[in-house]
Protein backbone atom coordinates (compact mmCIF):
# COMPACT_ATOMS: atom_id res chain seq x y z
CA UNK A 1 0.00 0.00 0.00
CA UNK A 2 1.12 3.66 -0.71
CA UNK A 3 1.67 4.98 2.63
CA UNK A 4 2.64 8.62 1.19
CA UNK A 5 0.83 10.96 2.33
CA UNK A 6 -0.37 13.59 -0.86
CA UNK A 7 -1.11 17.39 -0.28
CA UNK A 8 -3.71 18.61 -2.45
CA UNK A 9 -4.49 22.75 -3.24
CA UNK A 10 -7.65 23.74 -4.67
CA UNK A 11 -6.65 25.94 -7.65
CA UNK A 12 -9.34 28.09 -9.59
CA UNK A 13 -8.90 27.39 -12.95
CA UNK A 14 -11.76 28.44 -14.30
CA UNK A 15 -14.27 31.14 -14.34
CA UNK A 16 -17.61 31.58 -15.50
CA UNK A 17 -20.74 34.32 -15.56
CA UNK A 18 -24.32 34.40 -17.25
CA UNK A 19 -26.83 37.40 -16.16
CA UNK A 20 -30.67 37.39 -17.50
CA UNK A 21 -31.10 39.65 -20.64
CA UNK A 22 -33.39 42.48 -19.05
CA UNK A 23 -31.66 45.00 -17.49
CA UNK A 24 -33.53 47.27 -15.65
CA UNK A 25 -32.62 50.64 -14.37
CA UNK A 26 -33.18 52.58 -11.85
CA UNK A 27 -35.25 54.82 -13.54
CA UNK A 28 -37.20 51.92 -15.06
CA UNK A 29 -37.86 51.49 -11.46
CA UNK A 30 -39.12 54.68 -10.45
CA UNK A 31 -42.41 53.95 -13.06
CA UNK A 32 -43.53 50.97 -10.96
CA UNK A 33 -42.59 52.04 -7.35
CA UNK A 34 -42.38 55.18 -5.15
CA UNK A 35 -38.90 55.72 -5.17
CA UNK A 36 -36.00 57.91 -7.25
CA UNK A 37 -32.82 57.54 -9.10
CA UNK A 38 -30.57 59.30 -6.57
CA UNK A 39 -32.33 57.34 -3.11
CA UNK A 40 -30.86 54.27 -5.04
CA UNK A 41 -27.56 54.93 -6.18
CA UNK A 42 -26.87 57.63 -3.10
CA UNK A 43 -28.15 54.71 -0.41
CA UNK A 44 -26.91 51.57 -2.18
CA UNK A 45 -24.23 52.59 -5.50
CA UNK A 46 -26.85 50.74 -7.71
CA UNK A 47 -27.67 51.86 -11.11
CA UNK A 48 -29.42 48.53 -12.57
CA UNK A 49 -29.74 44.88 -12.19
CA UNK A 50 -30.47 41.97 -14.63
CA UNK A 51 -34.01 40.54 -13.87
CA UNK A 52 -34.81 36.97 -15.19
CA UNK A 53 -37.30 36.45 -17.37
CA UNK A 54 -39.93 33.12 -17.16
CA UNK A 55 -38.05 31.14 -19.19
CA UNK A 56 -34.56 32.12 -17.58
CA UNK A 57 -33.57 29.83 -13.81
CA UNK A 58 -31.58 29.36 -11.49
CA UNK A 59 -30.57 26.00 -12.86
CA UNK A 60 -30.71 27.99 -16.21
CA UNK A 61 -28.10 30.46 -15.41
CA UNK A 62 -26.25 28.89 -13.74
CA UNK A 63 -25.82 26.16 -16.52
CA UNK A 64 -24.68 28.80 -18.59
CA UNK A 65 -21.70 29.89 -16.25
CA UNK A 66 -21.01 26.82 -15.75
CA UNK A 67 -20.06 25.81 -19.51
CA UNK A 68 -18.28 29.06 -19.62
CA UNK A 69 -16.08 28.44 -16.31
CA UNK A 70 -15.53 24.50 -17.78
CA UNK A 71 -14.85 26.05 -20.69
CA UNK A 72 -12.02 28.13 -19.82
CA UNK A 73 -10.27 25.32 -17.35
CA UNK A 74 -9.89 23.42 -20.44
CA UNK A 75 -11.47 20.43 -19.66
CA UNK A 76 -14.69 17.99 -20.23
CA UNK A 77 -17.99 18.30 -18.89
CA UNK A 78 -17.20 14.40 -17.60
CA UNK A 79 -14.07 15.24 -15.61
CA UNK A 80 -16.20 17.48 -13.35
CA UNK A 81 -16.37 15.06 -10.33
CA UNK A 82 -18.43 16.95 -7.83
CA UNK A 83 -21.14 19.86 -8.20
CA UNK A 84 -22.01 22.46 -5.35
CA UNK A 85 -24.56 25.39 -6.17
CA UNK A 86 -25.17 28.04 -3.33
CA UNK A 87 -28.77 29.00 -4.02
CA UNK A 88 -31.86 30.73 -2.10
CA UNK A 89 -33.79 30.79 -4.77
CA UNK A 90 -33.61 27.27 -6.54
CA UNK A 91 -35.57 26.02 -9.51
CA UNK A 92 -37.69 23.55 -6.90
CA UNK A 93 -37.95 22.44 -3.16
CA UNK A 94 -36.45 19.58 -4.40
CA UNK A 95 -34.71 18.06 -6.28
CA UNK A 96 -31.46 20.15 -5.64
CA UNK A 97 -31.10 22.62 -8.65
CA UNK A 98 -27.07 21.53 -8.94
CA UNK A 99 -28.53 18.12 -10.14
CA UNK A 100 -30.75 19.58 -12.94
CA UNK A 101 -26.89 21.82 -14.08
CA UNK A 102 -25.54 18.32 -13.85
CA UNK A 103 -28.26 17.24 -16.31
CA UNK A 104 -28.21 20.23 -18.67
CA UNK A 105 -24.07 19.62 -18.65
CA UNK A 106 -25.09 16.07 -19.81
CA UNK A 107 -22.73 14.65 -16.88
CA UNK A 108 -23.98 11.60 -14.98
CA UNK A 109 -21.41 10.44 -13.03
CA UNK A 110 -20.61 13.10 -10.68
CA UNK A 111 -22.28 13.95 -7.27
CA UNK A 112 -24.00 17.39 -6.83
CA UNK A 113 -26.20 19.20 -4.20
CA UNK A 114 -27.59 22.59 -3.39
CA UNK A 115 -25.57 24.75 -0.26
CA UNK A 116 -28.10 26.98 1.20
CA UNK A 117 -26.41 29.96 3.41
CA UNK A 118 -28.01 32.92 0.82
CA UNK A 119 -25.86 35.59 0.58
CA UNK A 120 -22.48 33.79 1.82
CA UNK A 121 -23.68 30.80 0.01
CA UNK A 122 -20.63 30.95 -2.37
CA UNK A 123 -17.66 30.92 0.66
CA UNK A 124 -19.32 28.20 2.06
CA UNK A 125 -19.44 26.48 -1.03
CA UNK A 126 -15.77 26.93 -2.08
CA UNK A 127 -14.93 25.63 1.70
CA UNK A 128 -16.89 22.50 1.14
CA UNK A 129 -15.52 21.81 -2.41
CA UNK A 130 -12.40 22.80 -0.90
CA UNK A 131 -12.21 19.79 1.74
CA UNK A 132 -13.39 17.75 -0.71
CA UNK A 133 -10.65 17.78 -2.87
CA UNK A 134 -7.67 18.40 -0.03
CA UNK A 135 -9.29 14.61 1.03
CA UNK A 136 -8.05 13.62 -2.46
CA UNK A 137 -11.66 12.45 -3.54
CA UNK A 138 -12.20 14.86 -5.80
CA UNK A 139 -10.20 16.21 -8.88
CA UNK A 140 -12.33 18.85 -10.42
CA UNK A 141 -15.32 20.81 -8.57
CA UNK A 142 -17.59 22.97 -10.06
CA UNK A 143 -18.81 25.83 -8.06
CA UNK A 144 -21.76 28.01 -8.58
CA UNK A 145 -23.45 31.08 -6.89
CA UNK A 146 -26.77 31.07 -8.73
CA UNK A 147 -29.87 33.49 -7.77
CA UNK A 148 -33.37 34.56 -9.25
CA UNK A 149 -33.94 36.88 -5.88
CA UNK A 150 -36.58 38.47 -8.51
CA UNK A 151 -39.01 35.71 -7.87
CA UNK A 152 -38.77 36.19 -4.04
CA UNK A 153 -39.37 40.48 -3.89
CA UNK A 154 -42.22 42.21 -3.02
CA UNK A 155 -42.53 44.69 -5.54
CA UNK A 156 -44.45 46.64 -3.10
CA UNK A 157 -41.68 47.17 -1.27
CA UNK A 158 -39.69 49.97 -2.12
CA UNK A 159 -37.08 49.17 0.66
CA UNK A 160 -36.23 45.70 -0.68
CA UNK A 161 -37.35 45.13 -3.92
CA UNK A 162 -34.91 48.21 -5.61
CA UNK A 163 -31.86 45.65 -3.74
CA UNK A 164 -31.59 43.32 -5.38
CA UNK A 165 -30.52 41.62 -9.24
CA UNK A 166 -30.60 37.59 -10.81
CA UNK A 167 -27.93 35.90 -12.39
CA UNK A 168 -24.96 32.78 -11.93
CA UNK A 169 -21.00 32.95 -11.82
CA UNK A 170 -19.00 29.35 -11.58
CA UNK A 171 -15.52 28.09 -10.74
CA UNK A 172 -13.80 25.24 -11.48
CA UNK A 173 -11.59 24.38 -8.56
CA UNK A 174 -8.92 21.91 -9.44
CA UNK A 175 -6.95 19.59 -7.58
CA UNK A 176 -3.29 20.69 -7.72
CA UNK A 177 -0.15 18.93 -6.21
CA UNK A 178 3.05 20.92 -5.52
CA UNK A 179 2.06 24.02 -5.90
CA UNK A 180 1.85 27.04 -3.42
CA UNK A 181 -1.22 28.63 -5.18
CA UNK A 182 -5.00 27.28 -4.27
CA UNK A 183 -7.27 28.23 -1.36
CA UNK A 184 -5.17 28.75 1.80
CA UNK A 185 -7.91 29.46 4.12
CA UNK A 186 -11.73 29.45 5.03
CA UNK A 187 -13.29 30.73 7.91
CA UNK A 188 -17.43 30.43 8.27
CA UNK A 189 -19.63 31.73 10.65
CA UNK A 190 -23.69 31.46 11.61
CA UNK A 191 -25.61 32.75 14.48
CA UNK A 192 -29.21 31.88 13.99
CA UNK A 193 -30.37 34.46 16.69
CA UNK A 194 -30.43 36.97 13.71
CA UNK A 195 -32.92 35.09 11.98
CA UNK A 196 -35.40 37.98 11.62
CA UNK A 197 -33.45 40.69 10.37
CA UNK A 198 -33.45 38.89 6.90
CA UNK A 199 -35.55 36.31 5.93
CA UNK A 200 -38.41 34.82 3.46
CA UNK A 201 -41.78 34.51 4.99
CA UNK A 202 -43.26 31.48 3.52
CA UNK A 203 -41.54 27.95 2.91
CA UNK A 204 -42.58 24.23 2.41
CA UNK A 205 -42.57 23.31 5.97
CA UNK A 206 -44.60 26.32 7.42
CA UNK A 207 -46.72 28.01 4.47
CA UNK A 208 -48.06 27.20 1.42
CA UNK A 209 -46.83 30.14 -0.41
CA UNK A 210 -43.29 30.65 -1.57
CA UNK A 211 -42.74 34.11 0.23
CA UNK A 212 -41.59 37.49 0.02
CA UNK A 213 -38.28 38.46 1.30
CA UNK A 214 -37.99 40.95 4.05
CA UNK A 215 -35.17 42.74 5.85
CA UNK A 216 -34.41 45.28 8.96
CA UNK A 217 -31.91 47.16 6.66
CA UNK A 218 -30.13 48.86 8.94
CA UNK A 219 -30.06 45.66 11.07
CA UNK A 220 -28.11 44.10 8.85
CA UNK A 221 -26.23 47.25 7.82
CA UNK A 222 -24.43 47.36 11.04
CA UNK A 223 -24.32 43.29 11.54
CA UNK A 224 -22.36 43.18 7.83
CA UNK A 225 -19.82 45.77 8.75
CA UNK A 226 -18.91 44.21 11.93
CA UNK A 227 -19.48 40.95 10.99
CA UNK A 228 -17.08 41.63 7.78
CA UNK A 229 -14.28 43.47 8.98
CA UNK A 230 -13.89 40.39 11.67
CA UNK A 231 -13.61 38.02 9.16
CA UNK A 232 -11.28 40.14 7.17
CA UNK A 233 -8.85 40.12 10.19
CA UNK A 234 -9.10 36.65 11.06
CA UNK A 235 -8.40 35.77 7.64
CA UNK A 236 -5.08 38.08 8.16
CA UNK A 237 -4.39 36.83 11.57
CA UNK A 238 -5.25 33.27 11.20
CA UNK A 239 -2.60 33.13 7.42
CA UNK A 240 0.22 35.75 9.09
CA UNK A 241 -0.18 38.75 6.57
CA UNK A 242 -0.97 42.14 6.89
CA UNK A 243 -3.99 44.24 5.06
CA UNK A 244 -1.67 45.70 2.23
CA UNK A 245 -0.33 42.18 1.29
CA UNK A 246 -4.06 41.40 -0.03
CA UNK A 247 -3.24 41.83 -3.87
CA UNK A 248 -7.92 42.06 -4.43
CA UNK A 249 -10.68 42.04 -2.08
CA UNK A 250 -13.42 40.86 -3.53
CA UNK A 251 -16.74 41.25 -1.24
CA UNK A 252 -19.79 40.16 -1.52
CA UNK A 253 -21.73 43.20 -3.50
CA UNK A 254 -24.78 44.29 -1.25
CA UNK A 255 -24.31 47.79 -0.62
CA UNK A 256 -21.13 50.24 -1.43
CA UNK A 257 -21.89 52.19 1.82
CA UNK A 258 -21.01 48.11 3.28
CA UNK A 259 -17.93 47.97 1.07
CA UNK A 260 -16.27 51.67 1.93
CA UNK A 261 -17.32 51.06 5.80
CA UNK A 262 -15.25 47.92 6.02
CA UNK A 263 -12.67 49.46 3.64
CA UNK A 264 -12.30 51.89 6.39
CA UNK A 265 -12.50 49.70 9.47
CA UNK A 266 -9.85 47.09 8.49
CA UNK A 267 -7.30 49.97 6.77
CA UNK A 268 -7.71 48.57 3.45
CA UNK A 269 -7.21 50.79 0.15
CA UNK A 270 -10.30 51.42 -2.02
CA UNK A 271 -8.52 51.10 -5.27
CA UNK A 272 -7.84 47.11 -4.10
CA UNK A 273 -11.91 46.39 -4.20
CA UNK A 274 -13.85 44.71 -6.83
CA UNK A 275 -16.94 46.54 -7.17
CA UNK A 276 -19.90 45.37 -9.45
CA UNK A 277 -22.78 46.26 -7.26
CA UNK A 278 -23.31 49.26 -9.65
CA UNK A 279 -24.73 46.70 -12.57
CA UNK A 280 -25.63 43.85 -10.55
CA UNK A 281 -27.13 44.97 -7.60
CA UNK A 282 -27.27 42.39 -4.83
CA UNK A 283 -26.69 39.02 -6.38
CA UNK A 284 -26.85 37.09 -3.59
CA UNK A 285 -24.98 34.20 -3.56
CA UNK A 286 -23.91 34.75 -7.37
CA UNK A 287 -22.45 38.03 -6.32
CA UNK A 288 -18.90 37.00 -5.49
CA UNK A 289 -18.49 34.68 -8.53
CA UNK A 290 -19.44 37.62 -10.93
CA UNK A 291 -17.74 40.28 -9.93
CA UNK A 292 -14.43 37.58 -9.65
CA UNK A 293 -15.36 36.70 -13.54
CA UNK A 294 -15.28 40.45 -14.17
CA UNK A 295 -11.91 41.12 -12.28
CA UNK A 296 -10.53 37.98 -14.38
CA UNK A 297 -11.99 39.23 -18.05
CA UNK A 298 -10.38 42.87 -16.98
CA UNK A 299 -7.15 40.84 -16.40
CA UNK A 300 -6.72 42.18 -12.76
CA UNK A 301 -5.72 39.50 -11.26
CA UNK A 302 -2.21 38.06 -11.88
CA UNK A 303 -0.49 35.21 -11.18
CA UNK A 304 0.61 34.33 -7.64
CA UNK A 305 -1.56 37.42 -6.69
CA UNK A 306 -3.63 36.97 -2.86
CA UNK A 307 -7.39 37.37 -3.28
CA UNK A 308 -9.58 37.58 -0.54
CA UNK A 309 -13.21 36.90 -0.72
CA UNK A 310 -15.48 38.11 1.91
CA UNK A 311 -19.56 37.56 2.38
CA UNK A 312 -22.29 38.01 4.85
CA UNK A 313 -25.75 37.31 4.66
CA UNK A 314 -29.08 35.74 6.02
CA UNK A 315 -28.80 34.16 9.27
CA UNK A 316 -26.81 35.39 9.96
CA UNK A 317 -23.89 33.72 7.92
CA UNK A 318 -20.67 35.11 6.64
CA UNK A 319 -17.45 33.88 5.59
CA UNK A 320 -14.21 34.07 3.59
CA UNK A 321 -12.12 32.12 1.73
CA UNK A 322 -8.03 33.58 0.85
CA UNK A 323 -6.62 32.18 -2.37
CA UNK A 324 -2.96 32.42 -3.49
CA UNK A 325 -4.28 33.12 -7.50
O1 LIG B 1 -26.82 40.78 1.23
C1 LIG B 1 -26.85 41.06 2.59
C2 LIG B 1 -28.13 41.60 2.96
N1 LIG B 1 -28.45 42.95 2.70
C3 LIG B 1 -27.70 44.01 3.05
O2 LIG B 1 -26.55 43.96 3.35
C4 LIG B 1 -28.42 45.33 3.06
C5 LIG B 1 -28.08 46.11 4.30
N2 LIG B 1 -28.81 47.36 4.41
C6 LIG B 1 -28.73 48.38 3.53
O3 LIG B 1 -28.07 48.27 2.53
C7 LIG B 1 -29.46 49.66 3.84
O4 LIG B 1 -29.93 49.64 5.17
C8 LIG B 1 -30.64 49.94 2.87
C9 LIG B 1 -30.10 50.30 1.49
C10 LIG B 1 -31.54 48.75 2.78
C11 LIG B 1 -31.46 51.14 3.36
O5 LIG B 1 -30.64 52.28 3.54
P1 LIG B 1 -30.79 53.16 4.86
O6 LIG B 1 -29.88 54.29 4.72
O7 LIG B 1 -30.59 52.23 6.03
O8 LIG B 1 -32.26 53.66 4.75
P2 LIG B 1 -33.49 53.44 5.75
O9 LIG B 1 -33.98 52.06 5.70
O10 LIG B 1 -33.13 54.03 7.08
O11 LIG B 1 -34.58 54.39 5.10
C12 LIG B 1 -34.39 55.81 5.05
C13 LIG B 1 -35.58 56.43 4.33
C14 LIG B 1 -36.91 56.00 4.92
O12 LIG B 1 -37.77 57.13 4.88
P3 LIG B 1 -38.03 58.00 6.23
O13 LIG B 1 -38.61 57.04 7.21
O14 LIG B 1 -36.68 58.52 6.64
O15 LIG B 1 -38.96 59.06 5.75
C15 LIG B 1 -37.43 54.97 3.93
O16 LIG B 1 -38.84 54.90 3.92
O17 LIG B 1 -35.61 56.03 2.97
C16 LIG B 1 -36.91 55.53 2.63
N3 LIG B 1 -36.79 54.54 1.59
C17 LIG B 1 -36.81 54.83 0.28
N4 LIG B 1 -36.96 56.00 -0.36
C18 LIG B 1 -36.92 55.97 -1.71
C19 LIG B 1 -36.59 53.20 1.74
N5 LIG B 1 -36.50 52.62 0.52
C20 LIG B 1 -36.62 53.62 -0.39
C21 LIG B 1 -36.61 53.66 -1.78
N6 LIG B 1 -36.75 54.84 -2.40
N7 LIG B 1 -36.42 52.55 -2.54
Amino acid sequence: MDKKIKSYQSVITGVGASLPKSIVTNKDLTMRIDTSEEWIVNRTGIEERRIASDDETTSSLGAEASKIAIKNAQIENSEIDLIILATATPDNTFPASATLIQSSLGIDKCYAYDIQAVCSGFVFALEAADNAIKAGNVKNALVIGSETFSRILDWEDRGTCVLFGDGAGAVVLSSKEGTERGILSNHLHSDGRYADLLYVDGGPSTSSKVGFLKMDGQGVFKHAVKNLSAVIEEALEYNNLSVDDIDWFIPHQANIRILESVAKKVGLSQDKIIITVQKHANTSAASIPLALFDAVQEDKIKKGDLVLLEAMGGGFSWGSTLIRW
